[in-house]
Formats: structure tokens, C-alpha cells, sequence
């Protein structure tokens, strides 16, 4: 197969036509077209309101909820995150998005600094990147030693066993883009001066890491898939039915007042995955 990126120039405000029009079924997505944006917003206010009553079940019931958002660059964390919080209260529910760790935090048990940032009673915490960064990022860019990867990937799922058996309900989804809608939305950055800052060197240099990140992605839904602390792998090219889909991931996982399973709807397994079936 020809490799997109051969015809690739992130500086030419003209994208081509061929990355263009292959973007939103590129990575095996199934559908040929967006959701329509009025369903859209049909759907989302009705989850939206399902949200509202959950944050009230998390305050009665002193629930604690972590949401891991995992993905390529581009994949959509941000937004999904940003999705989830619009009519939250910011008080108990918040973003996590650590910078990468300094020299003192260099020195520390790896997952010392995100324990800092795990939620209390009444609280969700929306991790955008994680503790999963030593199975991604940090091994493809030379970040992390291959001895450190391998801890890494040991411990992840026993860190985790200690949270979810504390109580606190922990979700991760990897989100799954294909390739040539990651170099349309890398584009998309590059020239719209409100999305520029979302383009990082890091993301410029892993343009030509995409077997790299596939390699440790493969790797790692498979030595820190677990019952307790499963993934769910959405395919993502499609904004919308992702910010859906998540939430309504989510929203399957409580019982709480006033739940309505028409208004949290059916989600789509076209595009919503475990882990094995993904890799399979
Ligand atoms: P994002 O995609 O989250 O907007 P970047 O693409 O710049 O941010 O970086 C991806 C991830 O790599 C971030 O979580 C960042 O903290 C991490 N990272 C960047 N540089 C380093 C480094 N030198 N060591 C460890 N992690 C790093
Ligand atoms: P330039 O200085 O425009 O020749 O760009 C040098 C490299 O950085 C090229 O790979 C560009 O795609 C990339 N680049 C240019 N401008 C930006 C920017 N504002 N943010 C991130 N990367 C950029
Ligand atoms: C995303 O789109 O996944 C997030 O905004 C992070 C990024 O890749 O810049
Ligand atoms: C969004 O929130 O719309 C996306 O993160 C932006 C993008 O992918 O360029």
C-alpha cells in the first residue's frame, strides 16, 4: 500500500485530495459519513442530562470515578474530554493532564505523581494521557528504558487491582484513529491558528512513528487488559459517535435515580470494542 505520508507536506496549506477523501474510513472505520450533526445534538443533550443525575449519585453515594483517555495524537482526547465536563460541576469534576515529569519526579515510584491526582467522594477525574505514557509515548520517543517499559507493563495492571478493589471505578478507553485522519486533523492544526497549540514537536516527530505506536499500542492492550480494570477501544474517526459512545460507556457502568436506558441509548459495536476483539 502507498504510505500517505509520501504525499504528506504538513506546510502545504493544500491537503491532498487523496488523504482528504480517505480520512474518516481510514483504520477499518465502518461508516462513510459523520453522524448528522442534528443527531448529534439530540443525543448529547439527553446524555448530557443523564450526567447531571449521575454527578448527583456520586455525591449521595460517595462514588469515585476515573476515566483514562488513551490514544495517538489527535485521536480526540481533549474533545471527548471537554464533551463529558460542559455541564458538570468543575468542583468534582476534573481534568488531569500532567505535564511531562521533572527531575524530581524522575526520581519517584513511577506512578507516584498521578496518585496525587486520584479522586476523592463525589469526584471524577478525567485523565487526558496517563500513567499509560510509559507504555506509549515515552518507549517510542526514547523516553523510558525498555527495563522500564517492562516494569511498567507488570505493574500497571496490579496498581490498578489496588484502586478498583479501594472502590474507585476505573474506565479506560484507547481510542483509535486511522491514519490519514491523523495527518488530515495534524493539518487541520498546522493552519487554524485557534488548534495550532494542540500541534506539539512530539507530534511532528511521530508522523513517521506510526508502526512504532501501533507496535507498543498492541503491546500494551494486551498485558494491561484485565477484569477489573478492562479497555475499551473506540474507533474514533467520527468525533461525534465517539463523544456518544463514551459517555454511554460510562453511563452502563451505574445504577443511579432516574436513569433512563432510552435517553443513554444503544452503544454502537461497530465501533466500541474490547480489547481482545481489537486485537483479534
Ligand atoms: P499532548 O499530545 O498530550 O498534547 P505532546 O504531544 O506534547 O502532548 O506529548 C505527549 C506526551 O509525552 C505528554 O504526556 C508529555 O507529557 C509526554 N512527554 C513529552 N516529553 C517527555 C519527556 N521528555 N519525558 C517523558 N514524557 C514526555
Ligand atoms: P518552519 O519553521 O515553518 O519551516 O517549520 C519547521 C518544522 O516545524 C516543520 O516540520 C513544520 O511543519 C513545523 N512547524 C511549523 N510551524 C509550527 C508550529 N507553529 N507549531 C508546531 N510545528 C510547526
Ligand atoms: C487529542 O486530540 O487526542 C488531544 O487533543 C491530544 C493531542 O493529540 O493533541
Ligand atoms: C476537537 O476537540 O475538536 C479536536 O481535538 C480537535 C482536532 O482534532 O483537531
Amino acid at each position: 500500500m502507498n504510505d500517505p505520508l509520501s504525499s504528506f507536506d504538513l506546510d502545504d496549506p493544500e491537503l491532498p485530495q487523496s488523504i482528504r477523501k480517505a480520512a474518516l474510513r481510514s483504520g477499518g472505520f465502518p461508516y462513510d459519513e459523520k453522524l448528522d450533526r442534528e443527531e448529534y445534538d439530540t443525543q448529547l443533550y439527553a446524555l448530557q442530562k443523564q450526567l447531571v443525575l449521575l454527578q448527583d449519585h456520586m455525591a449521595k453515594a460517595g462514588e469515585r470515578i476515573v476515566l483514562v483517555f488513551e490514544g495517538r495524537d489527535a485521536a480526540g482526547k481533549g474533545g471527548t474530554i471537554k464533551t463529558i465536563l460542559e455541564n458538570l460541576n468543575p468542583r468534582y469534576n476534573t481534568i488531569a493532564a500532567l505535564p511531562k515529569p521533572n527531575d524530581r519526579e524522575r526520581t519517584q515510584w513511577y506512578f507516584q505523581r498521578y496518585v496525587d491526582w486520584l479522586p476523592a467522594a463525589g469526584e471524577m477525574v478525567l485523565f487526558d494521557r496517563s500513567w499509560y505514557n510509559r507504555a506509549g509515548v515515552e518507549p517510542v520517543m526514547g523516553f523510558s528504558t525498555p527495563e522500564q517499559t517492562a516494569l511498567f507493563l507488570e505493574e500497571a495492571p496490579e496498581f490498578e487491582k489496588r484502586l478498583t478493589r479501594d472502590g474507585i471505578r476505573l474506565f479506560k478507553f484507547w481510542l483509535s484513529i486511522g491514519r490519514e485522519m491523523q495527518l488530515k486533523r495534524f493539518h487541520d492544526r498546522r493552519h487554524d491558528p485557534l488548534k495550532i497549540w494542540k500541534l506539539s514537536p512530539i507530534d511532528i516527530e511521530a508522523l513517521g512513528k506510526w508502526d512504532a505506536y501501533s507496535d507498543a499500542r498492541d503491546r500494551m492492550l494486551e498485558r494491561t487488559d484485565s477484569k477489573h480494570a478492562p479497555w475499551t477501544v473506540i474507533r474514533a474517526n467520527d468525533k461525534r459517535r465517539l463523544r456518544l459512545n463514551v459517555i454511554r460507556t460510562v453511563l452502563e457502568g451505574f445504577d443511579y435515580e432516574g436513569k433512563d436506558k432510552k435517553a443513554v441509548g444503544k452503544i454502537d459495536e461497530k465501533i466500541v470494542l474490547s480489547a481482545d476483539d481489537f486485537l483479534n
